[in-house]
């Protein structure tokens, strides 16, 4: 190999490096939220609010109260996470699963939307949080 190619390759290797992150973050937002504002206000906005607090009209019906995506409870959970929940639903509850009424594309799409309302927030899975509550 001439010195020339294997400069080549170095330059390559180097751009891979510097590329590889900003596809690898790209990669995980899965789910358009404009389609998933739609299926939110569809779906479960009776339920969930139309801020995703969880005060939708619905919620005087509910022994279990819809979750507020706001808490940092919710918002320190990953999207695989919500994701899940969305899919099979929350045992004991009237979040049921909605693996055979949206398709897979559908469930990010909202995910996302969740996440545009309220977005992830890893901070607040820090036992002792920076507020100093504990
Ligand atoms: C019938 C009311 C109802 C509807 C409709 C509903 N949900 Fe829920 N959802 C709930 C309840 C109640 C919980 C809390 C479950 C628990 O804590 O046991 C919940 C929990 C969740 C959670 C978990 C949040 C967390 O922090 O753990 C996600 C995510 C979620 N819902 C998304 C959705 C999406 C997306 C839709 C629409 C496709 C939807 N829900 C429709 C009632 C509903």
């Amino acid at each position: 190999m001439s010195k020339r190619q294997h400069r080549g390759l170095g330059l390559l290797g180097f751009i891979l490096v510097m590329v590889w992150p900003i596809v690898a973050i790209g990669q995980e937002d899965l789910g358009n939220p404009q389609n998933g504002k739609v299926l939110f206000e569809k779906h479960c906005m009776h339920c969930h609010g139309v801020k995703g607090d969880g005060d939708g009209a619905d919620t005087q019906f509910l022994m279990v109260g819809p979750a507020n995506f706001h808490s940092l409870e919710s918002r320190s959970k990953t999207d695989w996470e919500l994701m899940n929940i969305i899919t099979f639903g929350a045992i004991f509850s009237p979040m049921h699963d909605w693996a055979d009424r949206l398709t897979e594309d559908e469930r990010w799409d909202v995910l996302r939307y969740i996440r545009l309302l309220a977005p992830f927030n890893p901070v607040a899975r820090l036992p002792i949080s920076p507020g100093g509550n504990g």
